[in-house]
C-alpha cells in the first residue's frame, strides 16, 4: 500500500467524513492504539484512522471509496484474536463494526436470530437464554468478542465437542465484498443446494474477502443440568483413555485439559486448587446430569478410571456456582499468562491421532525448550491443543520469537505427518502466515488466491493476512 503525506491523509479522511459522521472517523492516539491491535501484542499498531460505520450503506460507501483510493481496510470486531488478523500496523484504515451491534430479528419457529456483526457474543447468548434457548459457541472472551469476528475466524471454544464450531451455527450472512457489493447469503435456510455456498467462504476468511455486516444464527435447547468434573491425571495417555470412556457413556458438552504448570498461573490470580493433590495434568469435563441415574453413572465411571490408574483424584460440582468456579480454572489460564508474552501454538489433529501426536510433541518440546516454561492446555476432546511457551523475563522479545519460530518448524513438520492443522481456532493472521504451507499446499493456496482476487480485485481487504 502507498504511504501518504499528512496533507494527503487529511484529504483522504475528509473524503470519508463526507459519508460518515466526523465523530466516527478517529485519528486520536488512544483510538489508534486500541483499535490497531489485537490480543497478540506483537505488532506496533499504526493505523491511518479508525472508522466506525453505523449502517450497511456506510460500509459499502467506505469499501467503494477504499477501492477508488487504494486504501487498505482492516475489519475489526472485539480484537480478542490471537493471530494478528485484526492488527493494523501498516497504515490501514480500521473498520470497527462496534456501532452495528443490534439484534434485529428472532424467530421461535425457526429457532434463529439475526443480528448485526458488532453484537457482543455474550449479548447474543443472554438474548437466546431469555427466549429459553441457547447459543452454544462459547469461550472466555465472550464479554468482548463480537459475532462478526467470531465468524471471520470460525471461532471454536469450549463446547465444540458437543456443538461444533461457529460455522455450524451460521445459517445466513450479509457481507459487503471487497468490491463493495452487498451479498445476502443463504438467508437462514437449513437446506439450499442452489450452487456454491459463498457463506462458507466468508467464515474463516479473516476479513480478507470483505466485511461481514449481519448474521443469522441457529439456536438450540439449553443443556439439561450440566455438571462439571475436574480430574487429576498422571499423564497424557491417561487423558485419552478417560476421554474414550466418558465420551462413550456420558452426554459430554466439554472435555478440556490443562497442565499443573498452567494451573499454577491461575492459582496465582487468587483461584483455589480443585483438590489437595497436585497432578501433572487435569481434565475438566462437563456433562448433562439431569437426575440421580446420570450422577450414579458418572461416579461409577470415575471409580473405574481410578481403578485403572488413569486418575488419582477428582471433584464434581454440587451447584451452578461451583461449576462456574471450576470452569475458571481452565478459562482463566489464557489471561493469567498474558503478562509473560506467551508464544502460542494452536494445533489440531483428528482425535484418533492425538495420543501419537502428543508423545512426539512432548519429546520435541522437552528436547528443544529445556529452559523455557511450556504450558499445555486446550480442547483435547476436539483434537485441539494449545502449547504456550512463556518468555523468560530477561530474554529479548525478538530473540525469544526467533527461537520459538525455529521450534515451530519441527512442531509443524510433526503435525504435517499426522495430517493436522497449524491453526485450530485462532486463525492464521500474521503469526501463522509463515507456516501456512504445512497445512495447505501451493496448489490449494493458489485457489485461495483466486478466490481472494474474485472478491477483492484491488487487494484492499486486510492485505498481508493469511497469505501475501
Ligand atoms: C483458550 O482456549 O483458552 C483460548 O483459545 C485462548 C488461548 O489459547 O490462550
Ligand atoms: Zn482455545
Amino acid at each position: 500500500m502507498t504511504t501518504h503525506t499528512a496533507r494527503e491523509t487529511d484529504l483522504l479522511l475528509d473524503g470519508i467524513r463526507a459519508f460518515i459522521e466526523a465523530a466516527h472517523v478517529r485519528t486520536d492516539p488512544d483510538s489508534c492504539l486500541n483499535y490497531g491491535r489485537d490480543w497478540t501484542r506483537l505488532y506496533a499498531p499504526n493505523p491511518l484512522a479508525i472508522v466506525l460505520p453505523g449502517t450497511i450503506e456506510q460500509v459499502q460507501q467506505l469499501v467503494r471509496y477504499a477501492n477508488e483510493h487504494r486504501l487498505a481496510l482492516v475489519p475489526s470486531g472485539g480484537r480478542t484474536g490471537l493471530s494478528g488478523a485484526a492488527v493494523a500496523c501498516r497504515g490501514e484504515v480500521v473498520v470497527s463494526l462496534e456501532r452495528m451491534n443490534r439484534i434485529l430479528d428472532f424467530d421461535p419457529v425457526d429457532r434463529s436470530l439475526t443480528c448485526q456483526a458488532g453484537t457482543i457474543t455474550e449479548t447474543l447468548q443472554n438474548f437466546a437464554r431469555e427466549q429459553g434457548l441457547y447459543y452454544p459457541v462459547d469461550f472466555a472472551s465472550r464479554g468482548s468478542s463480537q459475532i462478526g469476528g467470531n465468524i471471520a475466524t470460525n471461532a471454536g471454544g469450549i463446547k465444540v465437542i458437543r456443538y461444533g464450531v461457529t460455522r455450524d451455527w451460521v445459517t445466513g450472512l450479509k457481507v459487503v465484498t471487497g468490491r463493495g457489493d452487498l451479498l445476502d447469503l443463504n438467508r437462514g435456510l437449513i437446506k439450499n443446494t442452489s450452487g456454491y455456498d459463498l457463506r462458507h467462504l466468508f467464515i474463516s476468511s479473516e476479513g480478507t474477502l470483505g466485511i461481514i455486516v449481519e448474521a443469522t444464527l441457529k439456536l438450540t435447547r439449553p443443556l439439561r443440568e450440566p455438571s462439571v468434573m475436574v480430574l487429576g491425571v498422571p499423564d497424557l495417555d491417561s487423558i485419552m483413555a478417560i476421554y474414550g470412556l466418558l465420551h462413550d457413556k456420558l452426554e459430554l458438552s466439554a472435555f478440556e485439559f490443562f497442565s499443573e504448570l498452567a494451573l499454577r498461573h491461575v492459582l496465582q490470580k487468587g483461584l483455589h486448587r480443585p483438590f489437595e493433590e497436585e497432578t501433572p495434568y487435569y481434565v475438566l469435563t462437563e456433562f448433562e446430569n439431569p437426575d440421580e441415574r446420570h450422577t450414579e453413572e458418572a461416579l461409577a465411571l470415575f471409580e473405574h478410571c481410578m481403578e485403572q490408574g488413569w486418575l488419582s483424584d477428582g471433584v464434581i460440582s454440587q451447584s451452578e456456582t461451583q461449576a462456574k468456579e471450576l470452569w475458571r480454572l481452565r478459562e482463566d489460564i489464557s489471561e493469567s499468562i498474558s503478562e509473560h508474552q506467551p508464544y502460542k501454538n494452536d494445533i489440531a489433529v483428528r482425535i484418533s491421532r492425538v495420543p501419537a501426536l502428543l508423545t512426539e510433541v512432548d519429546a520435541l518440546l522437552t528436547r528443544e525448550y529445556p529452559d523455557f516454561e511450556v504450558l499445555w492446555y486446550g480442547h483435547i476432546g476436539d483434537g485441539n491443543v494449545h502449547i504456550n511457551i512463556l518468555k523468560p523475563k530477561d530474554l529479548e522479545s525478538a530473540v525469544f520469537a526467533k527461537k520459538c519460530g525455529a521450534v515451530s518448524e519441527h512442531l509443524f513438520a510433526i503435525l504435517q505427518r499426522h495430517g493436522g492443522s497449524i491453526s485450530a481456532e485462532h486463525g492464521v493472521g500474521l503469526t501463522k502466515k509463515p507456516y501456512l504451507h504445512y497445512t495447505r499446499d501451493e496448489t490449494e493456496v493458489g485457489y485461495l488466491r483466486a478466490i481472494k482476487q474474485a472478491f477483492d480485485p484491488n487487494g484492499i481487504m486486510n492485505p498481508g493476512k493469511i497469505f501475501d
